[in-house]
């Protein structure tokens, strides 16, 4: 295994020896390359480049304590790639072409694929660009997929300690019929204003409001929202957030562990009845939130500077099944072999 820092990584890009490549043309998909090259070519003209035609994936290899190399979800992964490159006219990879092509650049990376109870995880990102020339606005007719790894550590530094975050109330990052509900790149360009705000105002990111009304909580910067109380887990429904895999996850895990669960509009005020709060997401897993603020009334709505019970008990769940230590009674898991 590679000798590195595995404690200490940054949530951040280190070079890894391969990625994997396959190109649409003619109205086809073509066989799975392999690179050794971090560039890659691209038409000046290319759609992706000019008209946002770019749609991604997020995801990780966790190494067991077997040794084992397991992927979580991946065909939901590749499920909401398909559905995101639809809603903007891109054709995607079949689920099994996409879980191919990420199997072979874990496996491909397996030095880099951190130790178990390391702390860090091999972030695998799926992305697909709209790579023909174009210069009226349409869809390519060309498009490239690369998957390619890295590892990371915690997307918020803390890791599971509690972050503080802002509420944002003089931007949107998606329309509530724009592309919120897809994971497309331009929903993150539209939230780097909001996001380096809050991060210079001293706080782990932003909290966004429904763009319509700016009355019910969206999400919470790159991840899911959701808050506790009286053994329920709620959580918002909104056109504008991305379905989480994370929070789909630990819905089923709240209602195994016999609670209720609800996915609903979430008012801003009901933040003053949760006794925890938090992000979920890929990157994010559980990040427990310790204040919300708000600027527009000047309130702070806090949690707590520990981790609550139930955010503990579902991260563990969460994680025991992604490292294999818990039974896997949903089939969530897939090994690398
Ligand atoms: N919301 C946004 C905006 C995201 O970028 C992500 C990350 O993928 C999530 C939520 C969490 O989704 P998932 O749990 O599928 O990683
Ligand atoms: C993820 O959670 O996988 C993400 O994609 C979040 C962010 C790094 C964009």
């Amino acid at each position: 295994m590679e000798n590195i820092d595995w404690k200490n990584l940054p949530f951040g890009y280190m070079k890894t020896d391969y990625n994997v490549r396959c190109y649409y043309r003619d109205g086809a998909w073509g066989e799975l390359e392999v690179s050794s090259s971090e560039q890659i070519s691209l038409h000046i003209a290319a759609t992706s480049l000019h008209y946002g035609q770019e749609v991604f994936e997020g995801m990780k290899a966790y190494r067991g304590k077997d040794g084992q190399i397991r992927l979580f979800r991946c065909r939901d992964n590749a499920q909401r790639l398909i559905n995101s490159g639809s809603y903007i006219q891109m054709v995607a990879p079949p689920v099994e072409l996409f879980v191919e092509a990420v199997k072979k650049a874990v496996r491909l990376n397996e030095r880099f694929v951190p130790p178990y109870e390391s702390g860090a995880t091999l972030y695998v990102r799926p992305l697909l660009i709209g790579s023909g020339a174009e210069v009226g606005v349409k869809p390519s007719k060309e498009y490239q997929f690369i998957v390619f790894v890295t590892p990371v550590g915690p997307y918020f530094k803390t890791g599971f300690t509690p972050v503080d975050v802002m509420i944002t109330h003089d931007s949107d990052r998606a329309a509530p019929l724009g592309t919120g509900h897809i994971k497309a790149g331009g929903n993150y360009a539209a939230s780097l204003l909001a996001s380096s705000k809050a991060q210079q105002m001293g706080y782990a990111t932003c909290l966004y409001l429904d763009a319509k009304e700016k009355k019910y909580i969206d999400e919470c910067g790159p991840a899911n929202f959701f808050g506790i109380k009286n053994n329920t887990y709620v959580t918002p429904d909104s056109k504008s957030i991305l379905p989480s895999i994370t929070n789909r996850s630990l819905m089923t895990l709240a209602e195994d562990l016999g609670m209720t669960v609800e996915r609903r509009q979430v008012e801003l005020p009901e933040l003053e009845t949760f006794d925890e709060a938090g992000a979920c997401g890929t990157a994010a897993v559980i990040t427990p939130i310790k204040k919300i603020f708000d600027p527009l009334s000047g309130k702070t709505y806090d949690y707590g500077i520990e981790a609550g019970p139930v955010s503990t008990k579902l991260y563990d769940l969460l994680r025991a099944i992604q490292y294999g230590d818990a039974t896997d009674k949903h089939q969530w898991v897939e090994f690398v072999e």
